[in-house]
């Protein structure tokens, strides 16, 4: 099924590297009342992960299990992507959480995201009858010209920990109704999800007498992805993550002739003009800055406001900002929970330190919060150039740097001048500048939003983005091309 044997580090508070499996036990919370759901996931104390030896025999399952599920109609090939949707949706809330508890978002988001794969699968179910090719007039007589899709075979999907389920599911979903096998590597920090998702699966499968291994997981780190990205097996590979890991990646996977889709660092802007409707832009900008923690590859990291509204703009954003309901990432009242890791906080903190250096003012936020977890203030600095060094950085932290415009045509061009491009928004009245923006010498970003904020991408559209955001797209649209080969 999974072809993993080697355990992985159980649930611990926690997880410290090297400590004795003995000495773990006692404080594993799958053992505790409070974490009793745990099992309906299928977890246990011991969960598999991986290592080298474990991808080789994964990848072999996986290349065998393709030859059964390639012979299988697409359209029944989506069946059995509907039942995985139908599974995901009995599930949903055990595993919002468990995505709530090892990623440390809100539950709703958590179960959000999950939402976001049983969609995908219904998204998927009806391509599956709808993905084809042209039959093109040929110029020789008694000649067809046709153009069919077919699979490029094994898809494999390396996904970061801040969506932990989503963005597999995006691809995967779509991969697997093209008639592709996958082989998921999940962020090493998200394991358990990932393992809770593939038994999901797994079961449908099995259930439907196919193998599991068409649904395959590798848990592991750099050596793992580093194996993937080097594999010649691997048909295609999907990655979401950094800007520098997502390079190395890719130019492992051009050396050898692969394909590869990319979707890494993401620099968004939100962009409020002088007649922008403010009942609009302060939700929009909040959410889009502050949820999750700040920690989307969609989140809103620059904020430029018309100088006419600047400085009402930042005054009410700041009164938005201390309603902010912060606390237990489970607890239903709760808007804002922690950052992932401790790096994280060393990340906001080093991020502030520098703003500051390079002439910035916290209007608020800007420090870790006393409370057990990695809490940071969401945080708004003003007074940068649009050029300043750290508003060109991305953190993945929840830190907005407002800054002033006068005119149209150079607010278009500081959109345009990071190095990412992923996301982006704007917020007037004015349909000129809408279908500029929307032009060709508009944003120049994958996602382009009009009075809607930079976070929230639906699944129907192709996602992804421009320059070093890695050009690739996943999900919706005429994505599916990316998992197929066209044969002509
Ligand atoms: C990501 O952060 O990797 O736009 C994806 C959104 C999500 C996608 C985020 N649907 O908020």
């Amino acid at each position: 099924m999974l072809g993993l044997r080697r355990a992985f580090a159980a649930l611990l508070p926690l997880p410290r590297a090297g400590s004795p499996p003995a000495a773990a036990m006692s404080t594993l919370l799958i053992r505790q009342e409070r974490y009793a759901w745990l099992r309906e996931l299928g977890l246990q104390e011991e969960n598999p992960g991986g290592n080298l030896e474990d991808y080789e025999e994964t990848v072999k399952k996986a290349k065998e299990a393709w030859k059964v599920w390639a012979d299988i109609p697409a359209p029944k090939r989506g069946e059995i992507v509907r039942q995985i949707g139908d599974a995901l949706r009995q599930k949903i809330k055990v595993l919002g959480s468990l995505v709530s508890l090892e990623m440390g978002k809100i539950f709703v988001e958590g179960v959000g995201e999950v939402q976001e794969y049983v969609d995908v699968c219904d998204y998927a179910v009806g391509l599956s009858r709808m993905i084809g090719g042209p039959i093109l007039p040929s110029e020789r007589p008694g000649h067809a010209l046709i153009e069919q899709w077919n699979p490029v075979g094994l898809v494999g999907v390396i996904t970061a920990f801040n969506f932990p389920v989503a963005v597999y599911g995006w691809n995967s979903a779509v991969a697997m109704i093209c008639g592709n096998a996958c082989l998921w590597k999940g962020a090493p920090t998200t394991s358990l999800v990932s393992v809770a998702v593939t038994k999901i699966i797994a079961k449908v499968l099995e259930d439907n007498k196919l193998p599991g291994a068409i649904c395959s997981l590798v848990c592991g780190g750099a050596d793992i992805g580093t194996a993937m990205a080097r594999d010649e097996r691997m048909d295609l590979l999907s990655f979401t993550g950094s800007t520098k890991v997502g390079k190395q990646v890719a130019l492992m996977v051009q050396e050898r002739f692969g394909e590869c889709v990319v979707t890494c660092s993401y620099f968004n802007f939100f962009k409020v003009f002088e007649d922008a409707d403010l009942n609009l832009v302060i939700p929009s900008a909040l959410f889009a800055a502050v949820g999750t923690a700040g920690q989307r590859c969609t989140t809103a990291r620059r904020l430029f406001l018309h100088e006419s509204i600047h400085d009402e703009v930042v005054a009410k954003l700041a009164k938005a900002y201390a309603q902010v309901r912060i606390g237990d990432p489970w607890d239903s009242d709760t808007l804002y929970g922690p950052l992932h890791t401790k790096e994280a906080v060393k990340m906001f903190l080093d991020a502030v330190e520098q703003a500051k250096q390079q002439g910035g003012s916290v209007v608020c936020g800007g420090k870790v919060i006393n409370r057990p977890g990695n809490y940071v203030e969401p945080t708004i600095v003003t007074g940068l150039p649009h050029n300043a060094p750290i508003v060109h950085t991305e953190t993945f932290a929840p830190i907005l740097y407002v800054l002033k415009f006068k005119e149209e045509e150079e607010v278009f061009a500081w959109n345009n001048e990071v190095k990412q491009g992923l996301s982006s928004s704007i917020f007037t009245k004015d349909l000129g500048t809408i279908f500029r923006w929307l032009g060709p010498k508009g944003s120049d970003c994958g996602i382009v939003n009009v009075n809607i904020p930079t976070s929230g991408a639906e699944i129907g559209g192709a996602f992804g983005g421009e320059k070093h955001t890695g050009g690739g797209r996943e999900s919706g649209s005429d994505s599916w091309k990316l998992y197929m080969r066209r044969s002509t």
